[in-house]
């Protein structure tokens, strides 16, 4: 009662404060988003993702080096698949000498210790741009599944730490982990994205891998941004099939949604600040709308905080850069 109990004083000054604070973000935190294209000496801007950069092989070594040096010690691979080998089976995503294959051996080569993650999904793949095999004009759920099983076999072999499947397709948890386990890669983990909501802060991704989906969209996979439930009910599901990590995606809208996974699950949980969240605030900050650095640390301060044990940011070195 006051004035026995001024909370106050627990403010007054900059070093009782840290003494206090419940938050620490350190670059233990963060999963770093990498775009790779093929060619040599590559290293372009991507347009909608200011001071953010597709990789050829060559400099994605010495971006990961960079990185390693930094603290930030796990990577998300994404790849930019060139058009001609783009279809609707997706066969180029099992291909041992793939772009993606490559990548995981590049970043391994270049820093064994980084904990490797790739992106298991269709869309950059496929000519439709949806991330699952076409069929009578609908995503058919269980030949898709087939398919990122093998995809995520064909990481696992390559090298990759843990699969990342994307898709939202049902059951394609399941068919992952029997198939890694039937093939001995008892080790290799899944980070499930498993409340991926079909939300519109992806639109700078799909400029930087050329994924956007050719017709329709994609809410008969991705989750309706109405629910909460359903999160619940996704993730549990994932859990059970094998997920050894779950996600929610995008971060900042849905943190409602991350506060309740994470009382929900005894797994790590981890979000994904979309390409969408990062554009808005590189734009906001260019036109000095907003102090930049102050509004990604208490996003990412928000994010973590809201339950985040891990998270996958396109900012990540901007805040390591800051913190350290
Ligand atoms: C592909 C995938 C997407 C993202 C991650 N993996 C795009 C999509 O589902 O359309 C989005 C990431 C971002 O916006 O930063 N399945």
């Amino acid at each position: 009662m006051y004035p026995l109990r001024r909370n106050r004083r627990l403010r007054s000054s900059e070093t009782i404060r840290s003494l206090v604070r419940e938050t620490i973000i350190s670059p233990n935190d963060f999963l770093v988003p990498l775009f790779i294209v093929e060619g040599k000496g590559i290293k372009e801007e991507i347009p909608s993702m200011p001071n953010y950069y597709r990789y050829s092989l060559d400099l994605l070594a010495s971006e990961v080096k960079e990185l390693w040096a930094m603290g930030l010690k796990s990577v998300l691979l994404f790849v930019k698949v060139p058009e001609n080998l783009k279809d609707n089976t997706g066969k180029e995503a099992l291909n041992s000498k793939g772009l993606m294959q490559r990548a995981i051996q590049t970043v391994k080569n270049a820093v064994p210790e980084m904990l490797v993650m790739t992106d298991v999904a269709l869309d950059p793949y496929s000519s439709y741009g949806h991330d699952g095999i076409v069929k009578d004009g609908k995503i058919s759920n269980d030949d898709t599944n087939i398919i990122l099983a093998e995809m995520s076999l064909s990481h696992a072999k390559a090298g990759a730490d843990f699969v990342a499947p994307s898709d939202m397709m049902d059951g394609r948890i399941f068919e992952i982990r029997t198939l890694l386990e039937e093939e001995g890669f008892h080790d290799t983990g899944i980070m499930s994205y498993s409340a991926k909501y079909a939300s519109a802060f992806y639109g700078p991704f799909r400029d930087a891998l050329d994924s956007a989906p050719g017709f329709g969209d994609k809410k008969t996979y991705q989750m309706d941004p109405a629910n909460r439930e359903e999160a619940i009910k996704e993730t549990l599901m994932d859990v059970e099939e094998g997920a050894d990590i779950v996600m929610v995606k995008p971060g900042l809208c849905y943190l409602d949604i991350v506060r309740e996974v994470r009382n929900a699950v005894d797994v790590p949980v981890a979000v994904y600040q979309v390409s969408g969240e990062y554009a808005m605030l590189k734009a906001a900050a260019e036109k000095g709308w907003v102090d930049h650095d102050a509004v990604m640390m208490e996003q990412i301060t928000a994010i973590k905080r809201a339950g985040a044990h891990i998270i996958a940011s396109y900012f990540a070195k901007d805040v390591v850069r800051l913190i350290s």
